[in-house]
């Protein structure tokens, strides 16, 4: 999905337009709050603000209650995430190896902090205790693909790697 085709919360009727099909499958029973956050979350790669109301109203309880599962769940977000979703790892074995200085180098090459999404967004940095391959420490993944023995020095190279080139 490009940038202009996420939502905002300035277009709600736009945005009630769009999740119609998604409303129309999801019984109106409180059970299936988090699965329909996790369905729009995973459409939009956030949760739209008017979404929550939206939801609240398809569901028939309390926006607050909507407001608190979205914001309970790490998996879940009201801000924009990138279309790649770089993650650190700074479990032991990779922080032995350096993952502190592979960090700072991707943050300062994509200009933003842990957590944060670049402006065009393509990118989101993120950092995690653990990505369960250890014996390629340091690692990063982006989306699903695996980046092991990483250094400062090929952060640019996974950038490049990463950023799709446009047609000649
Ligand atoms: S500590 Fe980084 S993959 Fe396990």
């Amino acid at each position: 999905m490009n940038p202009e085709a996420v939502p905002t919360a300035e277009a709600p009727e736009r945005l009630a337009f769009d999740l119609q099909d998604l409303f129309k499958a999801t019984p109106r029973h409180p059970r299936f709050l988090l699965p329909l956050l996790q369905d729009i979350q995973s459409r939009y790669r956030y949760l739209p603000r008017a979404s929550l109301k939206l939801v609240a109203e398809h569901l028939q309880i309390p926006e607050s209650r909507v407001y608190a599962v979205a914001t309970f769940y790490k998996a879940l977000s009201l801000t924009p995430k990138g279309e790649k979703t770089v993650k650190v790892c700074l479990g032991t074995a990779c922080h032995l190896r350096g993952a502190a200085s592979v960090l700072d180098a991707l943050s300062r090459s994509l200009g933003i902090p842990p957590g944060g999404t670049t402006a065009d967004l393509r990118f989101t940095l993120e950092t995690v205790n653990c990505l369960g391959a250890c014996a390629l420490a340091p690692v990063v993944t982006v989306n699903e693909r695996v980046y092991g023995q990483m250094t400062p020095g090929r952060v640019a190279e996974l950038i490049r790697e990463e950023t799709p080139h446009e047609a000649d």
